[in-house]
């Protein structure tokens, strides 16, 4: 069969056009696809496409003394998760390296942040410590979230749980209750900080975007804490010990327990929080000794308390009272009522494994979710 010829100048040229053409129908074809994948996002429906649209992710701030004990717990936690919907970043201090000697979970490899700096606890260490977490996490546009989480915190529920829990909503979730009684709060703050506007909570708060972006920018709040607020002589948690006789020179303020809570409060953003921790710490009562909250301490669980009743004991509270409140939260998600707690420390190493031997966390995918993302 013989062929009309084509002068290969015209042949070139079609060929062009064609390419030109297949490039705008493909290009048109995918926007529509993205579009259409938006809007069923919006309505609830599951993605078209998981692996080619950026979905919103979690970043998960580690506060690590070291190495991270409980690494293996997270990597259960994380296995099997598509990567577009969290990041991890780990604060260690300086000089610690985490690499394939420190830790056996891949997804904490490259994951620590450069210029950390040595925390003194219950000094304004922690907050910019905290900062620099958030200042790492921004650079990804795609984080949505930001999940502080100490050394010693167990996951206890599987990552599409947790995940659906905290995105359900626009706040932050932020422990925070207004408490003057335990001499926290130093006049010298005033007028730049009024004591109405003095919060306490936990520190394991889980921010918008929006709060992570107001606490990176503060100029205003964070210097006060870092004057006006004095390094206790302990080298660990203060809290995990009794309160030494010979502080009372000092004016400690436990930076990390008001900061975050403070500013929002200060910034008149309170409306934008679900007030509340998703983290449970189990606060003993026993040692303390008369002085109001000062000699409490968090509860650490070993071996031997590491149960599946325990576990099933923090998942099961569905409200918290706020006593210098006079507030009761009861616990909800996406409009229901709901467990409070997603996180739980303070857990030891062998306490957090038994837990993960005896399934006791719930943190693992069911087999059949395996296919969707492999
Ligand atoms: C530290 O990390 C940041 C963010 O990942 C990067 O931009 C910077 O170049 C790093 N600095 C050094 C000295 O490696
Ligand atoms: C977990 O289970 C494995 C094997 O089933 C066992 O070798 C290991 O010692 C267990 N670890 C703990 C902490 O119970
Ligand atoms: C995750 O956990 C929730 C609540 O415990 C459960 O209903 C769900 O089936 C689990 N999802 C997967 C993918 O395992």
């Amino acid at each position: 069969m013989k062929r009309k010829p084509i002068s290969p100048k015209l042949l070139l040229r079609h060929k062009w056009k064609t390419k030109i053409f297949a490039v705008i129908l493909v290009g048109f074809c995918f926007s529509t696809l993205l579009l259409m994948d938006a809007q069923y996002s919006r309505i609830g429906a599951s993605s078209l496409f998981p692996q080619f649209v950026q979905k919103p992710k979690i970043a998960f701030l580690f506060l690590a003394r070291n190495r991270l004990p409980l690494d293996l717990v997270w990597d259960e936690f994380f296995q099997g998760e598509n990567e577009n919907r969290f990041s991890i970043y780990v604060h260690s201090r300086p000089g610690f390296l985490l690499n394939r000697l420190t830790t056996r979970s891949r997804y904490f490899l490259d994951r620590q942040v450069n210029n950390s700096i040595q925390i003194y606890w219950g000094e304004a260490s922690m907050i910019q410590a905290e900062i620099i977490l958030l200042q790492h996490a921004l650079m990804d546009p795609f984080n949505e979230r930001f999940a502080f989480l100490s050394d010693s915190c167990i996951p206890l529920y599987n990552f599409s749980y947790t995940y659906d829990y905290i995105m359900s909503t626009s706040t932050s979730f932020v422990d925070s209750f207004a408490d003057t009684k335990e001499g926290r709060y130093n006049p010298k703050m005033d007028p730049v900080i009024p004591v109405n506007n003095w919060r306490k909570g936990s520190q394991w708060v889980i921010l918008t975007r929006k709060h992570a972006e107001i606490i990176v920018k503060d100029e205003v709040v964070f210097p006060m804490f870092q004057q006006h607020c004095q390094r206790k002589s302990l080298p660990e948690f203060w809290r995990d010990r009794p309160v030494p006789a010979d502080n009372s020179k000092e004016h400690n303020c436990i930076p990390d327990e008001h900061y975050v809570a403070t500013l929002l409060a200060q910034k008149g953003l309170e409306g934008e929080l679900t007030r509340r921790s998703l983290t449970h710490t189990s606060w003993d009562i026993s040692s303390s000794k008369g002085r109001e909250r000062q000699g409490w301490h968090p509860v650490t669980y070993k071996l031997a308390d590491a149960t599946p009743m325990l576990i099933q004991s923090i998942k099961d509270i569905d409200n918290i009272y706020y006593e210098t409140e006079y507030r009761r939260e009861w616990c909800t998600s996406k409009g229901k009522p709901s467990p409070c707690f997603l996180f739980a420390r303070k857990f030891t190493r062998p306490a957090a494994m038994r837990l993960l031997n005896m399934s006791a966390l719930g943190v693992s995918k069911e087999a059949s979710s395996y296919s969707f993302t492999s």
